[in-house]
C-alpha cells in the first residue's frame, strides 16, 4: 500500500516537473545553482554524462573540451529539453554528443562506461536519491569522477512541501539536509569528497536552503566486499 502511495506522489512530481520544463526550454533563463561544468577538469578523450541537462548548453560546453575523441551524453526527463538541446547541437555542427530522454532512477548507460558525470540543480528534484547516486555510482569507471552543483536545505523540508510536487518542481520541496547528503553520496560508495563552493544560505519558496557544488572519485580499484 505504502509502495503505491509512493509511486503516485513520484508520478505527481515528475508530471509537474515535466510541465515547468516544457515552459522553460523555450527560454533562455538561467536554471542553474553551481559551477559544476567550469569546475570539473574535463580531458581530452574523455566519456562524459550531464544528468538533467536542460537546453544542452553544459553538454556542449563539455564537448568542445573533451574533444573528437571523447563524448557527452545529455539525459533528462522533459522531451522539450532534449529538443531543444538536439537542435542546437544540429545548428552548430556539434557531433560528439547526444542526448537522451530518461528518468535518471533508471540511467541507460553501461556499469564503468563514464570517466566524469556534471549535474547542475537537478538531483534535489529527484525522489529516490540513494537510487540516483547508486546509478552514478554504477556508470562511472573505476578511477572516475563526479561535479555535482545542486541545493541542499539548512532544516529539514516539512512534509506539506516535500509532498508538494509545485515546491518539488520548483528546485527546493524536493531537496535534503547537508548531512543527509553527505550520507546518500558515502553510502553509494564515494570516499574522500571534496566541497568546491559552497553558498551562505538563502530563501527558497518558504524555507532556507543552500547550494554547493561537489566533487568525488570512484575508487581506482573496487572489489569483493
Ligand atoms: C533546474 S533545470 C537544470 C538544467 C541544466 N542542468 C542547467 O543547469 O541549465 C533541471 C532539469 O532537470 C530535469 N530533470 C528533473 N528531474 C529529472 C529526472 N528525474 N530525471 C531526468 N531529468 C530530470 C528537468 O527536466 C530539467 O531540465
Amino acid at each position: 500500500m505504502f509502495i503505491f502511495a509512493a509511486n503516485i506522489g513520484e508520478m505527481n512530481n515528475i508530471n509537474e516537473i515535466q510541465i515547468r520544463y516544457t515552459k522553460l526550454a523555450k527560454t533562455n533563463c538561467c536554471l542553474s545553482c553551481g559551477g559544476a561544468v567550469d569546475k570539473s577538469e574535463p580531458k581530452m578523450g574523455d566519456i562524459c554524462v550531464d544528468l538533467g541537462s536542460g537546453r544542452g548548453t553544459d553538454v556542449l560546453r563539455l564537448a568542445e573540451k573533451v574533444g573528437n575523441k571523447g563524448f557527452v551524453y545529455g539525459i533528462d526527463i522533459t522531451e522539450e529539453m532534449i529538443n531543444s538541446a538536439k537542435s542546437t547541437a544540429e545548428k552548430l555542427g556539434i557531433e560528439n554528443v547526444d542526448f537522451i530522454k530518461s528518468n535518471l532512477l533508471n540511467i541507460p548507460l553501461k556499469d564503468n562506461s563514464i570517466d566524469l558525470i556534471i549535474s547542475n540543480c537537478v538531483l534535489n528534484h529527484v525522489e529516490d536519491k540513494q537510487k540516483v547516486w547508486q546509478e552514478i555510482y554504477r556508470i562511472l569507471k573505476n578511477g572516475g569522477r563526479f561535479t555535482i552543483s545542486d541545493i541542499y536545505s539548512i532544516h529539514p523540508v516539512p512534509e506539506e512541501y516535500s509532498n508538494d510536487p509545485v515546491a518539488v518542481s520548483e528546485c527546493w520541496g524536493g531537496s535534503i539536509t547537508r548531512s543527509e547528503y553527505l550520507n546518500v553520496i558515502k553510502i553509494a560508495g564515494f570516499r574522500d569528497l571534496e566541497i568546491l563552493e559552497e553558498s551562505t544560505p538563502y530563501d527558497k519558496g518558504s524555507i532556507q536552503v543552500a547550494s554547493w557544488t561537489i566533487t568525488g572519485t570512484k575508487d581506482e580499484y573496487t572489489c569483493c566486499m
